[in-house]
Formats: C-alpha cells, sequence, structure tokens
C-alpha cells in the first residue's frame, strides 16, 4: 500500500512538516501506521515497518533515543546511534516518512515532566523495579510522539512487554485514538532476541546471551510439573552459569502479569527474564 504514495522516504524535523504533508492522507482518510524507534535499527524493527505498511497505508518511523526512560546515565550515552545508516536501512524498506524529533518539541517543558500515569501492578514488578522510572518515561515520550505524529494504529515488538502494556494502557487513559498493535519478538538463528543493544556485544558474548532463550524453552519442556519454584531458580542459576548476571527469570499471567503461584499444562503462561552480559543489560520474555 504504501508504494502507491511515496516513492521516496520523506524525513521530517518537526512535527509541523510532518502534519503537514500527512493532511492530505488524512483528508482521504487514510490509515496513519506509526513505528517508534530509538534507532540502531534491525531486523526486528524491519519486522514492525513491514507489517505497518501492511496494515497501513502510510508508515512513519521516528528516531529518538529518549534520555528519559534510562536510569542509567552509562546505558543512555552508550545506547548505539547512527542515523546514517538507519536512515539507509529504512530507504530499503516499506517506510514513508521518518521523523525525527528534537528534545525540545517532545519535551517543551522540559525533561523532568514526566507524564503522571500510572498502573501500579505492571510498574511495581520486572522491569519497573529493575529500571525505576523506565516505563514512566517510555509512556511520556510515546503519548508526545502520538501527539505530533497523530497517527492511527502504532506497532511494538512484544519483546518490551510491560512496554506494550503502559502504552496501551496511556493511550486508552489520554484517548489518542490509536490502535496499539503488539508484534512478535524476533530472533536470531540461535534464539537471542534482535535487540539494539546486541550490537554492544560481541560474537562470543551473543552466543552466551543465547542462554535466555534456552532457559525459557528449557522451563516449557516442564510446563504443569510440580516443582514451579525450583525449575524457575535452576533456570536463574543457569543463566548466571553461562556469565550473565540474571537480574530476574519469572513466570507470570500474560493477560494480567500477575504472578503465577501453580500451573497446568493447558493454561498460557509468560516467562519473563532479564540479564547482564558485561554492562549490557538483556530482557527477553516467551508465551508458553
Ligand atoms: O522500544 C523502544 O525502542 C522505545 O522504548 C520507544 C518505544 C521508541 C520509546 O522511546
Amino acid at each position: 500500500m504504501a508504494a502507491l504514495y511515496a516513492q521516496e522516504l520523506q524525513i521530517f524535523y518537526n512535527a509541523s512538516s510532518l502534519q503537514v504533508a500527512l493532511n492530505q492522507f488524512r483528508a482521504q482518510k487514510k490509515t496513519i501506521g506509526f513505528v517508534p524507534t530509538m534507532g540502531a535499527l534491525h531486523n526486528g524493527h524491519l519486522f514492525l515497518v513491514e507489517k505497518c505498511a501492511q496494515v497501513c497505508d502510510i508508515t512513519i518511523v521516528s528516531i529518538f533515543v529518549n534520555p528519559t526512560q534510562f536510569n542509567d546515565k552509562g546505558d543512555f550515552e552508550r545506547y548505539p546511534r547512527n542515523n546514517e545508516s538507519d536512515l539507509a536501512i529504512l530507504e530499503n524498506s516499506s517506510c514513508n516518512m521518518v521523523y525525527l524529533p528534537t528534545v525540545s518539541e517532545l519535551y517543551p517543558n522540559g525533561i523532568d515532566q514526566i507524564l503522571d500515569f500510572d498502573i501500579p501492578h505492571i510498574t511495581s514488578i520486572l522491569e519497573g523495579k529493575h529500571r525505576p522510572g523506565f516505563l514512566q518515561g517510555v509512556v511520556t515520550v510515546v503519548m508526545s510522539l502520538f501527539e505530533n505524529v497523530k497517527p492511527t494504529h502504532a506497532f511494538f515488538g512484544l519483546k518490551d512487554y510491560q512496554q506494550y502494556l503502559m502504552v496501551k494502557g496511556a493511550s486508552a487513559h489520554y484517548n489518542k485514538g490509536v490502535e496499539v498493535v503488539g508484534l512478535e519478538t524476533q530472533r536470531n538463528q540461535g534464539g537471542l532476541a534482535l535487540s539494539s543493544r546486541n550490537q554492544l556485544l560481541t560474537q562470543e558474548e551473543r552466543v552466551k546471551a543465547e542462554v535466555l532463550y534456552a532457559q525459557m524453552n528449557a522451563l516449557k519442556q516442564h510446563k504443569g510439573d510440580d516443582n514451579l519454584n525450583q525449575l524457575l531458580a535452576a533456570a536463574f542459576n543457569e543463566i548466571n552459569n553461562a556469565g550473565l548476571k540474571a537480574e530476574y527469570f519469572e513466570l507470570r499471567n500474560p493477560e494480567t502479569l500477575n504472578n503465577v503461584e501453580q500451573w497446568t499444562k493447558n493454561e498460557n503462561y509468560l516467562v519473563l527474564c532479564a540479564a547482564k552480559l558485561g554492562n549490557v543489560r538483556l530482557m527477553d520474555n516467551l508465551l508458553i
């Protein structure tokens, strides 16, 4: 669909010029799909872009490394940035428009103005617990991006599961009128979830990091067994034995994210885990 409108990738540095370009499509009641990113694009992002283009008439990608979602200054500084290669990647994709906002456009009142939106049972666990402020920073920037882009649809990877739930909740709360779509995690051949932070790992470390997926699958093989807590503890230890520093390895209800105390063979569960490898933090989840 996208090819009908844009022959060439169009780049916008501010919301007003983006809106001028989008007005003609809005007047024709076209759907406007949005993929927010922090750049360092990989095939996981491209999967979102291509899905967006299948569903929507126009596909917009934003690139913005959001300072308010990093609770670790070093992580923000190390975060890979490469606009030139990102734009080259997008030129060969179904993306029609790229939005490269500035800090002041997304945070007109300064980066201390974090939205007062919370879903406490989501922000108090897992990523919310280990990265204080992360989810609030994501919600703040995504709501500002929604305001500036005004998409009809927005696409997120389910690797950041809590982020997806928070954005969906906030979008409904603030009546953004955006259909928030979550899409499955893309992996390399060894099962490592694709992530921009993987660029910071050596080839040897990437192989080590495959332990996360391996342990989530190992748990799946034992689905419904009596000794759930032992299985979770064993997986946590295996991650540490592989040379990572496990932060959590938990089983939760995929809808509510409530903790699972007892499980059966027939219900669906979500395994979620996070670990550090050197100073790179990795996280993953698997529906089992
Ligand atoms: O998932 C990401 O890349 C970021 O958290 C997002 C959604 C672009 C907000 O900065």
